[in-house]
């Protein structure tokens, strides 16, 4: 079925699109003022309160499924916290969020920070533990099933590149810049590819593949698993293939998972089994970078750029919103 086919969510009101900006744009504002300060948690902190500040103004009965850790170790934004202000009757709705995806990238003045977030009928979003995520991800136009997590890195671009009719020294991957990803970018440059290395922020590298002026063919690398269930409900909206293995570096992430019911430890996800049914996806953009613009201030008016997309209709959004300031307007 095409993603324009699925019936819209009657649980996801349209209404709800524009709200999704809303809520991510405070949360970029919020983070914006740490741009390049060099504190990493006062600017996630800033964005948290101000998203969940936002959410608890909407009328739904939300909860986050991904957020920003467990009960214990996080104040705001578990998961498993209610929000949204008609927990009564509202509609019933998952989240998943990362008010801040990209810290550090905030507090060096780095590319590519963004506040995000995604939402889904109740029971359609993974609920991944917070480990890291081994990903595979290529944007819409190939047969599906051409990449596979279960093969290497090489098979996947030569399958890659054989989809899109050209040799794999052409394709050009996006890759996490860790040392734990040298085995993979040298097994790529080995047969010819471009790899792009990014400082941070897998998200906006996953959904670069589905951009044809990003010139990236496919992401591949471990990064966070929240993130990787938020990239995957963006790729729900735009298409594309995504694969996703949980990666765990010790039993007390292994505890976490199964306290999630994950019993099947070397599964491998489909973009479907992160993110099914119908989802909208936000993103605003806190630094400048290749997805969206960053926040602005210029003589008391701040411009925030975001991208608001749904699964059931296919549809993609570019939202730019100024905020004057009332003082500079005389009210
Ligand atoms: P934070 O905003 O939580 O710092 O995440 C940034 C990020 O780069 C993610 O995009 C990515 O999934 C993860 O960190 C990778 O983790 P690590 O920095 O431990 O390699």
């Amino acid at each position: 079925m095409s993603r324009a086919d699925s019936s819209a969510s009657s649980v996801l009101d349209r209404v709800l699109v524009l709200e999704m900006v809303r809520v991510t744009e405070a949360a970029a504002i919020a983070a914006s003022k740490w741009i390049g300060r060099g504190d990493n948690d006062a600017a996630d902190a800033a964005a948290v309160e101000a998203m969940r500040m936002a959410l608890n103004e909407l009328p739904l009965c939300g909860t986050v499924v991904i957020g920003e850790g467990e009960r214990d170790e996080a104040p705001m934004l578990y998961i498993g916290e209610k929000v949204g202000c008609e927990q009564s009757d509202g509609p019933k709705i998952d989240i998943a969020l990362d008010p801040l995806e990209g810290t550090t990238l905030t507090a060096t003045a780095g590319p590519n920070a963004l506040a995000v977030l995604a939402i889904a009928e109740n029971g359609c979003l993974l609920n991944a533990p917070d480990t890291y995520m081994e990903k595979l991800a290529i944007g819409p136009g190939c047969p599906d099933g051409t990449i596979d997590l279960a093969k290497s890195p090489a098979d996947n671009v030569r399958a890659i590149a054989a989809a899109k009719g050209v040799a794999p020294g052409d394709i050009t991957a996006c890759v996490l810049d860790r040392p734990r990803h040298e085995a993979i970018i040298r097994e790529l440059r080995a047969l010819g590819c471009s790899v792009r290395l990014i400082p941070d922020g897998d998200v906006a590298g996953v959904i670069a593949t589905s951009d044809p002026d990003t010139g990236i063919d496919v992401y591949m690398g471990t990064g966070g698993a929240p993130e990787g269930v938020l990239a995957a409900a963006a790729l729900r909206c735009v298409g594309g293939q995504m694969q996703g293995r949980l990666v765990f570096r010790n039993d007390d992430e292994i505890a976490r998972a199964r306290r999630w019911g994950i019993e099947d430890l070397e599964r491998i996800y489909r973009l479907e089994d992160m993110a099914k049914g119908d989802c909208i996806f936000a993103a605003t953009g806190v630094t400048d970078g290749s997805l969206l613009d960053g926040v602005h201030v210029r003589k008391g008016c701040t411009t925030t750029h975001s991208i608001v997309m749904r699964a059931s209709t296919g549809t993609v959004r570019r939202v730019s919103t100024e905020y004057h300031d009332l003082m500079h307007r005389g009210l």
